[in-house]
């Protein structure tokens, strides 16, 4: 039985003080870590405060990137041992928005993953297609393609704690979220494609999220598929309410 997991990705979003501000909201209601792990994706500003305000409590903080340096000369880089120090506990990487913006490569992401795990966190790995792949019916081969890239020389012990983000790149922000039917196939084809490289076992472990426009009315649907462990949220994670909302689908 896979453990859910539940993670806001904030995005460029807040201000410091908006964040302090969300983690008193929500501080007191996070569930027990035994049935969810409860995780905010903040800007890398933001951090600190964050795993001040969420001492005690079951929420845990995410970065939304790092290098795969731990130090030295990269200008306005942010570093893995540097987050690890503070208590993040997992960052996201692979994006869709950092692959198509700030042109990260599957190579980059692959790299990022190996020092996220070699300083003692989790990587949330980003995958998903676009609107072109998807009519295309090319769905299926471009996430194995992403998969077997982003998962290169990891060992079955990281790849089984890994966790995997679906997000149809169509999806995202768009409020037109693919339906849980779709997201628990190409879910499937993660997992799948986990079981090739890694066999059965690391497959069963492997957490896979599902994301693009997932809000409170509609968590539930994903999280009833048997390949879908998990929502990776924009917009609704945003406001405490939301998010706490989020959260309460799990129960
Ligand atoms: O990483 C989460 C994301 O890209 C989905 O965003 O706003 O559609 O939930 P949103």
């Amino acid at each position: 039985m896979r453990k859910p997991i539940i993670a806001g990705n904030w995005k460029m979003n807040k201000t410091a003080a908006e964040a302090k501000a969300f983690a008193e909201a929500v501080k007191g209601a996070i569930p027990s870590k035994d049935i969810v792990d409860s995780v905010v994706g903040s800007p890398a500003l933001f951090i600190q405060e964050l795993v001040a305000e969420a001492k005690g409590t079951e929420l845990q903080i995410s970065a939304q990137n790092c290098y795969f340096e731990n130090a030295g000369a990269f200008t306005g880089e942010t570093s893995p041992a540097a987050l690890a120090d503070l208590g993040v506990t997992y960052v996201i990487i692979g994006h869709s928005e950092r692959r198509e913006y700030f042109h990260e490569t599957d190579e980059d992401i692959n790299k990022k993953a190996k020092a996220i795990f070699a300083n003692g966190m989790t990587p949330i790995l980003c995958c998903g297609e676009s609107l072109e792949t998807y009519e295309a019916g090319k769905t299926a081969e471009w996430i194995e393609g992403q998969i077997t890239a982003g998962l290169s020389g990891l060992t079955d012990a990281q790849v089984s704690e890994l966790v995997i983000a679906y997000e149809p790149i169509w999806a995202i922000g768009t409020g037109k979220s693919a339906d849980a039917n779709i997201a628990d196939d190409i879910c499937g084809v993660v997992r799948a494609t986990v079981e090739k490289l890694y066999g059965k076992e690391v497959a069963e472990k492997v957490r896979i999220q599902y994301g693009g426009s997932v809000k409170p009315e509609n968590i539930a649907e994903y999280l009833a598929k048997e390949n879908v462990d998990g929502a990776l949220v924009g917009g609704a994670s945003l406001e405490p309410q939301s998010f706490l909302a989020l959260l309460e689908a799990v129960k």
